[in-house]
């Protein structure tokens, strides 16, 4: 082995070292769940797709999207469920969908796929929609999760395909409007939603 392959080696392994310090100092979980026997589980009937999840340990809940169904768990014990708000999709939107050539049991549903805090008290909904992403706002009041009905445009905020890897994030504020910033992994690019009008600059 040549010097300078061992050196780069040697250059690897510190620089692998000090990634891994790096990353244990800032990747402190926000809640540790120890492994017991007891093992929590939360299921419903009929639903699936359990796929977006957010911590409010302010108001003591796991938020959780799944197939036309979110729900707020209690956060020291997610079996208990705390609230359900359940978002279907009309016939009629359904069928719109099946024209575009999907399959209405499969991509014509609605998949909670962003869950995102607003504030305090609101939080930022988005579902495929069949085919057709939509967003809402969303509370957690009195013990009950409730859909404000606004049914904003979610394109660019929620992906239409329920297969589809996504992530999303929400970042700052811009003078006195708040700017929600969003990253799809798919194809990275930017929007800026502002509330109050609501309006999308890409
Ligand atoms: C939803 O869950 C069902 C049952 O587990 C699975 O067959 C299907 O592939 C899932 N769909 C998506 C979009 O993940
Ligand atoms: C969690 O909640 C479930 C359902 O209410 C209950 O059966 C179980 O005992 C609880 N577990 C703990 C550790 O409190
Ligand atoms: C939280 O945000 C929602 C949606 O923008 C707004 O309607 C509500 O007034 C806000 N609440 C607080 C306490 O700021």
């Amino acid at each position: 082995m040549s010097l300078l392959s061992a050196l780069s080696i040697v250059c690897g392994l510190m620089l692998q070292l000090y990634f891994s310090l790096l990353s244990a100092q800032y990747c402190v979980p926000r809640k540790t769940v120890f492994y017991q026997s007891n093992l929590k589980l939360f299921k419903e009937d009929g639903i699936f797709n359990y796929s977006t999840m957010l911590i409010r340990d302010d108001l003591g809940v796991l938020l959780l999207g799944a197939r036309e169904a979110i729900y707020a768990l209690d956060i020291n014990n997610i079996s208990v469920q705390k609230a359900a708000v359940y978002w279907g999709v009309p016939e009629e939107k359904q069928r719109e969908c099946t024209y575009k050539g999907k399959l209405a049991e499969v991509e014509c549903r609605n998949y909670i796929r962003t869950l995102l805090s607003v504030n305090d008290t609101t939080v930022y909904v988005c579902g495929t929609n069949a085919f057709s992403p939509t967003c809402d706002y969303m509370t957690f009041a009195n013990g009950q999760l409730t859909l404000k009905g606004k049914q904003e445009e979610g394109k660019g905020k929620c992906p239409f395909d329920p297969f589809q890897r996504y992530s999303s994030l929400m970042v700052g504020e811009c003078q006195h409007r708040r700017v929600h910033v969003w990253h799809n992994i798919r194809a990275p690019y930017l929007v800026h939603l502002f509330s109050g009008t609501s309006s999308l600059c890409i």
